[in-house]
């Protein structure tokens, strides 16, 4: 065996870590010493930035537990979060395209009559969301879940309010049409939590931490592949530098403002301007995943 230099050593690490019965683990481990290795070569760390790197990863590990994951806030941040979900995602270019699941889904949400409020009084101006699930030829899908939920018109999820009950979320049904409504209020955008080792990093940065006004949802439909997305809104100033890199062209959609004394989709006439957000889902056929949902700790 060759003796270690600076020359030597990768492959020696790489031989040894060849150990590895499971083929899967050793290929992940192989691959990431590898990585690894050209990384250090390349940046040849001082040793006072190589102790500065780990006393992070340790703050970041002791940030994360059952209520927050500081460890995937970071994978959120340098965008291997929606890496990871683009390549577990490939769906069919007509089919709605999936996003990050975020830290807020909640789930044991009510389920709610079509056209129900989730807002219930929550602070924001009132929005209606108006649309269908339908396949990728254009098919309604009736008796489709669409699970919702998004912050508050003060940028606050329910977990954050910290009060009983559900908060703006909540599980509706597609009707014969494939249609559904539902009543809320105006999403604004947000920032993703900065008191932790993360936002430690960002603020040597010049990155908007501020993730664009968006609403959460997780559809599924017997015999298609579960999407879950967001929908954010176009004309939000931090549409372009979403800091999770969530926003994907056809997620983009326009929040139209009605004026008041329009007829509301729940059919009532509007006593102040209202915000509609028409928008249809196309599921693409398959299996639903039954494998955990991906987290995100951003979003
Ligand atoms: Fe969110």
């Amino acid at each position: 065996m060759a003796y270690v230099t600076e020359t030597t050593i990768t492959d020696i690490v790489l031989e040894r870590w060849m150990a590895v019965p499971d083929p899967r683990l050793r290929q992940i481990m192989q691959s990431m010493i590898t990585h690894l290795h050209a990384f250090v070569r390349e940046i040849e760390p001082t040793e006072e930035e190589w102790m500065t790197a780990i006393e992070w990863l340790t703050r970041t590990g002791k940030q994360s537990h059952d209520k927050r994951q500081e460890f995937i806030l970071a994978s959120d941040v340098v965008g291997v979060s929606m890496l990871v979900d683009c390549i577990n995602h490939r769906l069919s270019g007509e089919a709605t395209p999936t996003t990050v699941t975020g830290p807020f889904h909640v789930h044991d949400s009510p389920e709610l009559v079509d056209g129900a409020d989730i807002a219930k009084g929550a602070p924001g101006e009132p929005c209606y969301i108006v649309g269908s699930v339908r396949g990728l030829g254009g098919a309604p899908i009736a008796g489709a879940t669409l699970d919702i939920w998004q912050a508050d018109g003060e940028g606050l999820y329910d977990a954050q309010r910290g009060g009983d009950g559900a908060w703006m979320r909540g599980i509706f049904k597609s009707d014969d049409d494939g249609r559904f409504v539902v009543q809320t209020v105006l999403p604004v955008p947000y920032s993703i939590p900065m008191d932790g080792s993360v936002g430690d990093l960002m603020r040597h940065t010049e990155i908007s931490p501020m993730r664009p006004s968006h609403i959460h949802f997780l559809i599924e439909a017997q015999g298609h592949r579960r999407v879950i997305t967001h929908l954010f809104k176009k004309s939000c100033r931090y549409i372009e530098t979403d800091v999770v890199y969530g926003v994907k062209a056809p997620l983009i959609t326009e929040f139209k403002l009605m004026p008041a004394g329009s007829t509301t989709p729940t059919g009532k006439l509007a006593e102040r301007p209202f915000w509609l957000l028409e928008y249809d889902f196309v599921l693409q056929p398959g299996e639903n995943a039954s494998a955990a949902t991906p987290a995100s700790a951003a979003a």
